[in-house]
């Protein structure tokens, strides 16, 4: 199908206002989490309010909306108007939002450009996931569960979801992970003076590589490499994303193609498709073997997808590290099941020029390297299915609720399924916080659960060198940190750590889970809330050694600082380039519905 006709099926009205009055809907919600404005209560009937926003003299906006535990907020698409000089019209479109309020709210021109680009990428998107939901297979998918990871419908708390700054049009159909395009990647082989390399027992890297690909395509791949280098030996290999190796490795690696340091070899013979993160790939020719993470020099949420040289030498370490830690604890091995997906083996490359420069913007000096990690389809067994969190714990603007699909063919009742949701997915991460003062960021996309027979039963998390962080102060558990590992991991107050937990479990996922329940079942919000608190307590029960531990961690205490991730693109860091990759930040403080749920059911 040509590019017209995808558009002409995919821009119709339908698509269109559905689209845009809910994108506007969650900027108004997330807007009044973050105190980007703060619109005025002017009518509360039980459940729902009607909010008014003035802007200017002539202008203001009125909708409805739900008021939800931790601060947040569920406007409700349909509602909103647009009132300008007394005429009143339904309001749909998120940019004209954005026209009208920049202003008001203080965000900078340039940065109010960059933002209406990646709400338009974002927008254009969501309209082709909800004009292919009418294809949608619960159970087809289910046969091929690499397909899950193409149902998710990003980030829910950033509006700009799908920014993906960098990408054209007919890159968006070929690596966008919900267009489902199988891919083959782009192989180099590098000068060994130049490139380094990494495993996890420290054994050859080739050798590694060697068995991750088919046996004809390396002995072509090694052809290749002889008729361009003499002395080939040692010639570390390396996989590059297809549009990584046309948009910046060829272009800006010229000199180092010119000289043979990179020797481009070929395309792979297996297939991939884009997992959810965009550059981490799944192999779908054989699904046992690794899943490629690889840079990607595009703006997408938080930064660009690019690998640091630090990421790629401390993954085996971290991931070395973390498996002892549960190879050595029962409770992590035995009870948790827990799945750690290794980051088993990594490389980087660095461009001799811009790796001079102090202050050049990071994105330039991870722009070539990869980490391989283990493989979810490795690790399960025949009944088991690995469903990414973000599939159930999404805004779902194409309507599909997965969670109540699980929920009915469990046989459970959806109170039942949700306990067995926590009581699989808190305690192994609590136990690496409480015991070891550990966090990994488990946000929807980090977390799969693994169901058996559609019940919850352990789970798989991932992004390890990326996203792991350790509290600063020493404890005794700490002890077996590696001294490699210790100058890179961040180390972090307590509260830090659990204000990030908190975030990337509560606010990132459980909350739209939760929306979705209610939509469904009707689920009581302070019920959901209570499930989670009682899971926690029953950790705490079962671990009374730790006990001064969960003063130190306290999870449920009644406010943390709020991280804003909207606010951190409209406010701290615009589409300036950095030299440092943009950290998080916090704004206020939210109340802890974990903590509200106490008194509300000792009332
Ligand atoms: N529900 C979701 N929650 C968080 N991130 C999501 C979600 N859906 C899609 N994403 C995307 O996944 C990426 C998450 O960032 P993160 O740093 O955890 O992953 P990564 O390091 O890029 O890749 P990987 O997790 O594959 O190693 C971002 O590009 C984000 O936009
Ligand atoms: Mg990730």
């Amino acid at each position: 199908m040509s590019d017209i006709s995808v558009l002409e099926q995919t821009l119709n009205n339908r698509n269109w206002k559905l689209v845009c009055s809910n994108l506007l809907a969650n900027m108004l919600s997330e807007f009044m989490y973050e105190e980007i404005i703060s619109p005025i209560e002017i009518e509360t009937n039980y459940q729902t309010s009607i909010f008014d926003l003035p802007i200017d003299k002539n202008l203001s906006y009125q909708f409805k909306g739900k008021r939800r535990l931790f601060d947040s907020y569920k406007v409700l698409p349909d509602s909103i108007k647009r009132i300008r000089n007394g005429t009143t019209t339904y309001a749909c479109d998120p940019f004209q939002f954005i026209l009208d309020t920049y202003n008001l709210v203080g965000i900078t021109e340039k940065t109010v450009s960059g933002l209406i680009k990646e709400l338009s990428n974002t927008a254009l998107a969501d309209m082709h996931i909800v004009a292919k939901t009418k294809e949608l297979d619960f159970d087809k998918i289910l046969s091929q569960p690499f397909y899950l990871e193409s149902q998710v419908e990003g980030h829910p708390r950033i509006i700009f979801n799908k920014g993906r700054l960098g990408f054209d049009y007919n890159d968006y159909l070929a690596y966008a992970p919900e267009q489902k395009q199988k891919q083959r990647i782009f192989w180099v082989a590098l000068n060994p003076q130049k490139a380094e390399t990494f495993t996890v027992d420290n054994t050859d890297y080739n050798n590694f590589v060697f068995g991750e690909i088919t046996e004809s395509k390396l002995d072509s791949f090694i052809l290749e490499l002889k008729k361009q280098v003499t002395n080939y030996k040692g010639y570390y290999l390396l996989p590059v994303h297809e549009w990584q190796w046309y948009n910046h490795i060829i272009p800006l690696f010229a000199a180092d193609i010119y000289n043979r340091d990179i020797v481009p070899l070929g395309f792979s013979s297996d297939y991939y498709l884009p997992q959810q993160s965009i550059r981490t790939l799944t192999n779908i020719t054989k699904i046992y073997k690794k899943h490629i993470k690889l840079p990607l020099t595009i703006l997408n949420t938080s930064l660009y997808r690019g690998i640091p040289r630090f990421q790629t030498f401390i993954a085996p370490l971290v991931t070395n590290w973390l498996k002892n830690i549960q190879s050595n604890d029962p409770f992590l091995k035995e009870n948790c099941r827990l799945i750690l997906l290794g980051e088993v083996a990594s490389a980087y490359y660095k461009n001799s020029y811009f790796s001079q420069l102090d202050k050049v913007p990071y994105q330039y000096n991870e722009m070539l390297g990869c980490i391989w990690r283990e493989s979810i389809f490795s690790k399960l067994s025949a009944n088991e299915t690995p469903i990414p969190m973000s599939m159930l714990a999404q805004r779902s603007i194409s309507n599909i609720n997965y969670i109540s699909i699980l929920i009915s063919r469990s046989g459970l009742n959806p109170k039942d399924w949700i306990k067995m949701l926590f009581k699989t997915m808190l305690p192994p991460i609590l136990h690496y916080l409480y015991k070891y003062g550990i966090i990994f960021t488990p946000h929807g996309q980090n977390v799969i659960l693994v169901v058996d027979d559609y019940v919850p039963s352990r789970i798989a998390i991932k992004d390890f060198a990326d996203d792991t962080a350790i509290v600063n102060f020493q404890l005794p558990e700490l002890g077996s940190l590696p001294s490699d590992l210790d100058i890179f991991l961040p180390r972090r107050s307590p509260d830090h750590l659990c204000r990030h937990l908190l975030s990337d479990l509560c606010l990132s996922q459980f909350w739209y889970l939760f929306e979705l329940l209610e939509s469904y079942y009707d689920y009581s919000e302070h019920f959901f809330w209570y499930q989670m608190r009682q899971e926690i307590l029953r950790y705490q029960y079962c671990f009374p050694e730790l006990n001064e531990r969960f003063r130190m961690f306290d999870l449920l205490k009644s406010k943390f600082f709020k991280l804003c991730l909207n606010r951190k693109r409209l406010f701290n860091y615009g589409y300036e380039d950095y030299s440092e990759r943009p950290h998080t930040f916090t704004y206020g403080q939210v109340n802890n519905a974990l903590n509200e749920v106490a008194e509300h059911h000792s009332k």
